[in-house]
C-alpha cells in the first residue's frame, strides 16, 4: 500500500475539518494534556519501582502480606495492648513516609512482631515508599551458599545493592540465624559467622550514614545529612545484649533506636500461632 506523504499546511487543513485550530484555548488544552501524560508516567515509574523493591524481598517461604484491616486486637488476650501496638505502628508508619527513623520490635515468638511490620510497609508502599522485607535465616543462607553457588553469589550481591537504598528495609527476626538464647549467651560464643558480620554492619552503616553517592551528593550540595538516612524496621525475639553479642554494639547501634517511641516492646503477648494450632 502506498503511504502518501502529508505536508504540513495540509496536516492543519485536515484538522481544520474536525477542530477549531484558531481556538486559543488549543495550546492550553494540549499543555494540560501533556502534564497529565507526564504525571500518568511518574505514576507508573513509582508502582515500578515500588514493585522492584518488593521483588526483590528475600522471604523464608511464600511472600507474606497484612493490612491495617488484619491486625484483630480482640482476638488476643491482652486486647488494649494488642490495641495500643496496632496503634502505634499505624502512626509510625505514617510519620516514616516523610521521616527517616528506625523502628524495633521485640518480643518472643508468634506475638505479632512480623505482622505489625508487613503492615508498616503496606502503608508505606501505599504513600510511595519503596520498601524490601528480608528474613535474616533467609539472608545468612544465601550468605553461605555463596561459596558453593555462583548464582547464590550473584543473588546476594544483587541483593545488598537494593538493601542499601531500600527507602524502608524490614530486617525480620534479627539474631534467629545466631541460634538459641543458650547458645549465644554461652561463653564459647563468638558471633554470628563473620561473613554475616560484615554484611550487616555494611547494610546498617550505608542506611545510618548513607552511601558514598549520598555522601557526594549531599557534598556537593552543601546539605547535612540527617541520621539514619534511611529508616529500618527490625523484628526480633532477642534482647540488645543478646544482638551485641551476636554483632557488635558498632552495628547494633545503627540498627536498635534506643528512642522509646520507635521501640514496640510485645511484653505480655501470648503466642498466636499456638492459639490457631488448637
Ligand atoms: N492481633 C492479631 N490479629 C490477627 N492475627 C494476629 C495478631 N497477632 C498475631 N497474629 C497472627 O499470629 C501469627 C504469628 O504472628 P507473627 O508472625 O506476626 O508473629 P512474630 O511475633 O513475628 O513471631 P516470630 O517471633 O516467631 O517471628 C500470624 O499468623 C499472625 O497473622
Ligand atoms: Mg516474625
Amino acid at each position: 500500500m502506498a503511504i502518501r506523504k502529508v505536508e504540513f499546511g495540509s496536516l492543519k487543513d485536515l484538522f481544520s475539518e474536525h477542530i477549531d485550530v484558531n481556538d486559543p484555548r488549543l495550546k492550553e488544552r494540549a499543555e494540560k494534556r501533556n502534564q497529565a501524560m507526564e504525571a500518568m508516567y511518574n505514576r507508573q515509574a513509582i508502582k515500578n519501582k515500588i514493585r522492584l523493591y518488593q521483588d526483590k524481598s528475600l522471604w523464608e517461604g511464600a511472600p507474606l502480606e497484612f493490612s491495617v484491616k488484619d491486625w484483630q486486637p480482640d482476638r488476643r488476650k491482652h486486647k488494649g495492648r494488642a490495641k495500643e501496638l496496632g496503634n502505634k505502628a499505624y502512626k509510625l508508619a505514617h510519620e516514616m513516609v516523610n521521616n527517616s527513623f528506625n523502628v524495633v520490635m521485640s518480643g518472643s515468638a508468634g506475638v505479632g512482631k512480623t505482622s505489625l511490620a508487613l503492615m508498616m510497609a503496606k502503608i508505606l508502599q501505599e504513600h510511595n515508599k519503596t520498601v524490601m522485607f528480608v528474613s535474616t535465616d533467609e539472608l545468612m543462607r544465601l550468605c553461605s551458599d555463596q561459596y558453593d553457588y555462583p548464582d547464590a553469589k550473584a543473588k546476594l550481591k544483587d541483593r545488598i545493592q537494593y538493601m542499601d537504598k531500600a527507602d524502608v528495609l524490614i530486617l525480620d527476626d534479627l539474631g534467629a540465624e545466631a541460634g538459641s538464647v543458650e547458645q549465644v549467651m554461652s561463653k564459647n560464643f563468638r558471633g554470628v559467622r563473620r561473613d554475616m558480620q560484615t554484611l550487616i554492619y555494611n547494610v546498617a552503616s550505608h542506611r545510618f550514614e548513607g552511601t558514598k553517592e549520598d555522601q557526594e551528593n549531599a557534598t556537593k550540595e552543601g546539605a547535612k545529612l540527617s541520621h539514619p538516612v534511611r529508616s529500618t524496621i527490625i523484628t526480633t525475639n532477642n534482647i540488645q545484649q543478646e544482638l551485641e553479642r551476636i554483632y557488635n554494639s558498632r552495628t547494633i547501634s545503627r540498627l536498635i533506636t534506643m528512642k522509646p517511641e520507635h521501640r514496640l516492646a510485645f511484653n505480655d503477648m501470648e503466642d498466636m500461632r499456638k492459639e490457631s494450632d488448637l
